[in-house]
């Protein structure tokens, strides 16, 4: 009985299994895929030279009947326009054609499916307007984000598609105002319209709809205030980077769900509200660049979920609150670039959860005393206190111990003094970055033994003496090591940038590994051993006092991007060889006293003559012949190294930490090459 049972299940199941695998592609459908195989500009890998049966093809799935229910063609590398013929799939149920190069209005048909529940056709070069009539009765999942589209919103969307959960809009050139029709949006769950151009107030409706826990509004030509008197179950709203005014209202009672708020770069003034500063929902709170004022007195005892707290850029005044440290989830606090004064509260030292502290442009005192407060806590991996100390000595406290530490910067704060010793405990270091300060000396060579190093900036002091040869053999800067790969854990949000190309930015970026040692007093040589750091993308030596020779063993730096060796005393020729690193694109020898021929090929043919200028006994391909060298370098270069990029990642200098990370993302961030500040 039991056997026969098991037997006949086995055959219905082998059968039904038969039949799903191996249906006929019904002869309707296998029409329209050909058509659509030879609309497209590019050929589709695993169609071309498939068999008949199209329900066998890459990324389709057909049903018992062989009509194509699922179409799934992501990251294809497809070019080209879909064609109206696509709609007659009538069973399709997904379609999926993301991350491709498709192009073109969409067919308006596409918008009429009656089965059709997924349609994602993200990150492609789609443009034109939505149609004015939407029916889509079976839609869940909208995604049409980062695309070209333009025009208003389709109101319409939840009227005939009364199902949709998913709607994203994102990173488009949508204009108008959120259409009031959207009040209907009753299973709507997640809605972004981030990074377009809508306009007007934030309904608030949206606030209520009561299924919607995630809204992003981000980036947009939003103004108004922000208002809400109902309850929402909104658990993520991001309105950032928005023209959002008036003060940040009392509330965020209203939202008691309310998990991740973004509000950053706004016109946002007032005090934190009661109802934000005793949330017990709240656990990431993003408010940056705004005009927020007052003193923050966080609840810590009522914001129990609190995680990651950005209220830099703002102009809150006074000392930093001495119970933020019992806040017991906070991980991640940026409160620079405020008007704070005094020193690190003492309470601190308890401080157990903060792994993440930025502190740059305050106005704070006693750096001594802060670090040996900041030691205490045991999970601290980023200090970064660019900016807000000035003049005072870098302590040298021996006994100082920050284990964890794994990013350290201190810069532009006219720090004197030496590079200290406790250094040398930092056993898990990747950053250092004690630029545009005011010390003195030599570098150490144990720097040379901090084995994760791979980001070293001491550029702008006034370090003298030889460049220690324990810095030629950093394992990090030798080989590389992914699991040093710097990255924070923070939000990252998306901008569109100048040329319509989607960038992500986040609060870290991956810094290139790098060694600026430039505007210093260094002398000696370049050791030949610098060719060992085959990992080093960015090596900046320029205005030092380095004379001899450049070492031929350069050749081995195969990562190199920036070599600048300009404003030196080296002398003999520019190494021939030097031609093979394949990925260098900013190179200057420029004012040295270097002879011979200029290397002609390879990246060398893509430099001008500003890399070169300033040695007299040197000339090369790109003038006629050298007899003209000297002409050429008397014409004044207007663009004297303005190309030369140096990563001032978190130098704080004119903004916050963040901003100086997108810059970074965005165009070269120039930093002046003179050396004005100290020199004139
Ligand atoms: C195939 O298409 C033709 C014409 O469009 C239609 O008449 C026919 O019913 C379709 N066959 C199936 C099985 O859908
Ligand atoms: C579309 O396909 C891509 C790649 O397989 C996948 O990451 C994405 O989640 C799919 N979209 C939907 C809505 O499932
Ligand atoms: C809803 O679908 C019907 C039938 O296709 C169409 O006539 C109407 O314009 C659609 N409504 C909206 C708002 O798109
Ligand atoms: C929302 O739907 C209701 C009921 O169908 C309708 O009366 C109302 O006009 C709709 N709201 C908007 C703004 O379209
Ligand atoms: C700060 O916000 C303003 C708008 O209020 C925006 O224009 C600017 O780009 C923002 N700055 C940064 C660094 O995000
Ligand atoms: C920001 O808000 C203040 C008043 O709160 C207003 O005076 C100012 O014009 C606003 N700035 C912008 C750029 O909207
Ligand atoms: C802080 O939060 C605790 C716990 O929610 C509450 O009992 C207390 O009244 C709050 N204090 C203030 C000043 O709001
Ligand atoms: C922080 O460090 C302490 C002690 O080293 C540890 O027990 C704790 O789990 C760490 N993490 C947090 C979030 O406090
Ligand atoms: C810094 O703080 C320590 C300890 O509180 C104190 O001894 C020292 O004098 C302070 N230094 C300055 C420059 O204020
Ligand atoms: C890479 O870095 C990690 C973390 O510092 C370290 O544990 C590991 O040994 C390194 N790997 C190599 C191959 O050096
Ligand atoms: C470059 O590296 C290779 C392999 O380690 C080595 O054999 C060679 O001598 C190096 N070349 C120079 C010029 O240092
Ligand atoms: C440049 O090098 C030549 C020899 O090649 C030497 O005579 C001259 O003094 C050097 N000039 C400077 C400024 O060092």
């Amino acid at each position: 009985m039991n056997v026969l049972w098991l037997c006949i299940t086995a055959i219905v199941l082998g059968f039904s299994v038969e039949a799903q695998l191996n249906p006929t592609c019904s002869s309707n459908d296998s029409i329209v895929l050909k058509a659509f195989m030879n609309g497209m500009e590019s050929t589709i890998d695993g169609w071309t030279s498939a068999s008949s049966n199209c329900c066998n093809w890459v990324g389709i799935t057909c049903d018992f009947h062989g009509k194509v229910v699922k179409l799934e063609l992501s990251k294809k590398r497809l070019v080209g326009n879909l064609p109206d013929s696509l709609t007659t799939l009538h069973q399709l149920t997904t379609l999926n054609l993301s991350r491709n190069l498709l192009k073109g209005p969409l067919p308006i048909s596409i918008f009429h499916f009656p089965n059709l529940q997924i349609l994602d056709l993200s990150s492609n070069e789609f443009s034109g307007s939505f149609p004015l009539s939407v029916n889509l009765p079976s839609i869940q999942f909208l995604d049409i984000s980062d695309n070209n589209f333009e025009g208003p919103i389709a109101p319409g969307l939840c009227i005939n598609s009364t199902g949709i959960r998913v709607l994203k809009l994102g990173v488009n050139y949508f204009d108008g105002e959120i259409p009031p029709e959207f009040e209907n949006c009753s299973f709507l769950e997640q809605l972004f319209l981030d990074a377009n151009l809508v306009s007007g107030i934030i309904p608030e409706f949206l606030f209520r709809l009561p299924k919607l826990s995630q809204l992003s509004l981000q980036d947009n030509l939003l103004i108004g205030e922000l208002r809400n008197r109902n309850p929402s179950n909104l658990v993520s709203l991001d309105v950032s980077l928005n023209g959002i005014s008036g003060n940040l209202p009392d509330f965020f009672h209203t939202f008691p769900n309310l998990r991740d708020f973004s509000a950053h770069s706004n016109n946002l003034s007032g005090r934190i509200p009661a109802s934000l500063s005793n949330s017990g929902t709240i656990s990431s709170l993003i408010l940056r660049n705004n005009s927020l004022f007052g003193s923050f007195d966080l609840n810590c005892s009522a914001m129990i979920s609190l995680s990651t707290l950005d209220l830099a850029d703002n102009r809150f005044l006074g000392s930093i609150p001495d119970d933020l440290s019992s806040c017991t989830m906070l991980r991640n606090m940026d409160l620079g670039g405020n008007k704070l004064t005094g020193s690190i509260p003492e309470s601190f030292k308890r401080f157990d959860s903060l792994s993440y502290l930025c502190l740059s442009m305050c106005n704070l005192k006693n750096i001594s005393r802060s670090l040996e407060i900041l030691q205490h806590c045991p999970n601290l991996t980023t200090l970064v206190l660019s900016r807000s100390f000035h003049d005072e000595e870098m302590p040298s406290d021996a006994n100082l111990r920050f284990k964890e530490l794994k990013t350290l910067v201190i810069s532009n704060c006219k720090l004197t003094g030496t590079i200290p010793v406790w250094l040398n405990g930092l056993t898990k270091l990747r950053i250092l970055d004690l630029s545009w300060n005011q010390l003195g000396g030599r570098i150490p060579p144990f720097l040379g033994d901090l084995q994760s190093l791979v980001y070293i900036d001491l550029s702008n002091n006034f370090l003298h003496g030889e460049i220690p040869k324990s810095l030629t053999r950093l394992p990090s800067l030798e080989f590389h090591n992914n699991s040093l790969d710097v990255f924070l854990d923070l939000p990252i949000f998306m901008r569109r940038g100048t040329f319509g190309k989607v960038l992500r930015y986040g609060y870290g970026a991956r810094s290139p590994p790098t060694l600026d040692l430039s505007n210093n007093f260094f002398t000696g040589p370049i050791w030949p051993e610098f060719g060992n750091l085959r990992n080093l993308h960015i090596l900046n030596l320029r205005y030092n006092e380095l004379s001899g020779n450049i070492p031929s063993n350069l050749v081995n730096l195969s990562c190199i991007e920036t070599m600048d060796l300009s404003h030196n005393e080296l002398s003999g020729q520019i190494p021939l060889s030097l031609v093979r690193l394949g990925m260098l694109s900013k190179f200057s020898v420029a004012y040295n006293n270097l002879t011979g021929f200029i290397p002609s090929g390879g990246q060398f043919s893509t430099f001008s003559a500003s890399s070169f200028e300033g040695n007299p006994g040197l000339c090369g391909e790109f003038v006629l012949n050298c007899q003209e060298v000297e002409e050429l370098l008397q014409t004044p270069e207007s663009e004297e190294e303005e190309w030369m990029i140096s990563l001032p990642i978190w130098s704080g200098f004119g903004t916050g930490f963040v901003l100086t990370v997108m810059l970074l993302l965005v165009v070269p961030t120039i930093r002046d090459t003179h050396r004005t500040d100290k020199f004139e």
